[in-house]
């Protein structure tokens, strides 16, 4: 009744921006991401609880925090009332990131693939990691990629009941040496939350369309610059998605910008680099950060050179990582 997982979080490469469907959390297009340690949630869940309670870093939830937990649980306690197990009751959960939380670093997406296989592990209920990526998919979008390391696909399905929206492994953590910096610029919660700033993109930018159209073809892109280990087209492909899907939330009304200044400083370095021979290309979610992909062995120089952009307040460094561990 008890199990403690890690999971990594995970950067897109092709990004997630808008849904098919609210209710069960499917996205309108696919998307790609490469998913990455050291730096993950720690989360440790325990059945047979009175009622349901959360510790996220420390702090114990109120209760109207733990309702989104409490909806997500319920989902395994439907499974495995359906399969036949005696009641879960309420779940003790305490997890811990290792990394600023809500703050567009990608905790979410740590942070429920580690509650889905914890919650799964714990109840005894078996699941194929199909099924752990669409239950973590339920807590949030990017979370079903984590549910696998190294390069992973996500696919929008097409099944009103979301089975097909699921992630899949494409390639190992190890198939190709890079590193990710995550450069941060203004810490703290996000203003507006990627479920927000997406689901008005959706409603009121006129680009929402275009920007789906140009998902599945990088997917593809990007799948083929991976497999070929092309930095420059991967460069290209990356850096494209990020800009089209922030420019279709900036031109919703009204505009959702996670932009800061460093942010923008961070992207004009990055360029420039590029430009004098240093491979390095940048990413941005739902938050002011700036992720630079280098190559491995660029990996201490440009996190430097990072470092020294104005406004980037400090630099954590990762590098691919594999599936979420049960620790028992
Ligand atoms: O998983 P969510 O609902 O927090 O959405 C993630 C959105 C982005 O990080 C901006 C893009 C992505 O694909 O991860």
């Amino acid at each position: 009744m008890h199990a403690t997982v890690t999971a990594h979080p995970n950067i897109a490469l092709v990004k997630y921006w808008g849904k098919r469907d609210r209710a069960l959390n499917l996205p309108a297009a696919g998307s790609l991401s490469l998913t990455l340690g050291p730096v993950g949630s720690r989360t440790s869940l325990r059945w047979g609880a009175e009622q349901d309670r959360v510790s996220l870093d420390g702090r114990w939830l109120h209760e109207a925090e733990v309702a989104p937990f409490t909806r997500f649980l319920d989902l395994v306690r439907a499974r495995a009332q359906r399969v036949g197990a005696a009641p879960l009751g309420g779940a003790e959960v305490v997890s811990e990131n290792d990394f600023p939380t809500a703050a567009g670093l990608a905790s979410s997406s740590s942070g429920f693939a580690a509650l889905a296989v914890a919650a799964a592990k714990a109840a005894g209920v078996a699941m194929s990691p199909a099924e752990l990526s669409e239950l973590a998919r339920r807590g949030s979008g990017s979370a079903a990629r984590s549910v696998f390391g190294g390069f992973v696909r996500m696919r929008a399905g097409e099944r009103a009941d979301g089975t097909d929206a699921v992630a899949e492994p494409v390639f190992d953590a190890d198939h190709w040496p890079l590193s990710m910096l995550l450069g941060v610029t203004v810490e703290g919660p996000k203003d507006v939350s990627s479920r927000d700033g997406m689901n008005r993109t959706q409603e009121t930018s006129p680009y929402f369309g275009p920007w789906v159209e140009t998902v599945e073809p990088a997917v593809e892109a990007a799948i083929a610059a991976i497999a070929a280990r092309d930095f420059e087209r991967l460069a290209e492909v990356a850096e494209a998605s990020a800009l089209a899907m922030h420019a279709s939330a900036i031109a919703a009304v009204p505009g959702v910008l996670y932009w800061r200044g460093a942010t923008v400083e961070a992207v004009h370095a990055v360029r420039s680099w590029r430009a004098a021979g240093i491979p390095a290309f940048f990413t941005i979610d739902a938050g002011p950060h700036v992720k630079v992909c280098v190559p491995r062995e660029d990996e201490e120089r440009v996190a430097e050179m990072l470092r020294d952009v104005p406004g980037v307040s400090r630099v954590i460094v990762t590098r691919p990582a594999g599936a979420p561990v049960v620790h028992g």
